[in-house]
């Protein structure tokens, strides 16, 4: 298997992984702890989940950034952030620069705050307002998906 085909596994793989599990929290996860009880034990319980989730995230976010800089470097594809029949790699670099912020900058930081308490106006509209940002996401996310498999096997819009 030469490089090129090596770095597109390791890539598709770490988005499988990293995109899939922010599906599963937005479309699972999230609606069944909007629907708990008590919204202060499920805020408590989706702490201790997404700590876990984002150190998976941090090495699947690395990975598509290293092996996705590689391909560009391959290809010698640098023109590409110049054309836009190429918004994909705009938006797959816009996607990985968001969540590389949030994983590395915004998550850790919140981790050094968990010694506070909870704020106490935790609600079921706390996880909805969670819920609509993670669906943002992955909305960008899934098209961003669509038009990097369908442009990098040929199926670009003509023209430009
Ligand atoms: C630093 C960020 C990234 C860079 C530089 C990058 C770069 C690349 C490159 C060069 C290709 C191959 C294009 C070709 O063969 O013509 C590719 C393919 C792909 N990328 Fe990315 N990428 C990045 C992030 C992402 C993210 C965040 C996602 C998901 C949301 C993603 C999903 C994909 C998919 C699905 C393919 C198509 C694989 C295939 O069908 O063979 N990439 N990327």
């Amino acid at each position: 298997m030469d490089d090129f085909v090596f770095a597109r596994v390791v890539h598709v793989l770490s988005v499988v992984l990293w995109i899939g599990g922010v599906a599963m929290v937005t479309l699972v996860l999230l609606p069944v702890l909007k629907q708990m009880a008590s919204p202060k034990e499920a805020m408590v319980f989706f702490s201790n989940f997404r700590r876990r989730f984002a150190a998976q995230a941090r090495l699947t976010t690395l990975l598509v950034g290293l092996s996705g800089f590689y391909m560009t470097f391959i290809l010698d594809a640098w023109h590409r952030f110049i054309q836009w029949q190429y918004w994909w790699m705009h938006t797959m670099v816009l996607i990985w620069l968001l969540f590389t912020f949030m994983l590395f900058i915004a998550e850790p930081k919140s981790r050094k705050q968990t010694k506070t308490p909870l704020p106490q106006n935790i609600t079921a509209q706390t996880f909805l307002d969670i819920q609509r940002k993670h669906l943002g996401l992955l909305i960008l996310s899934l098209i961003t998906i669509a038009g990097a498999v369908a442009g990098s096997h040929g199926w670009l819009i003509p023209g430009g």
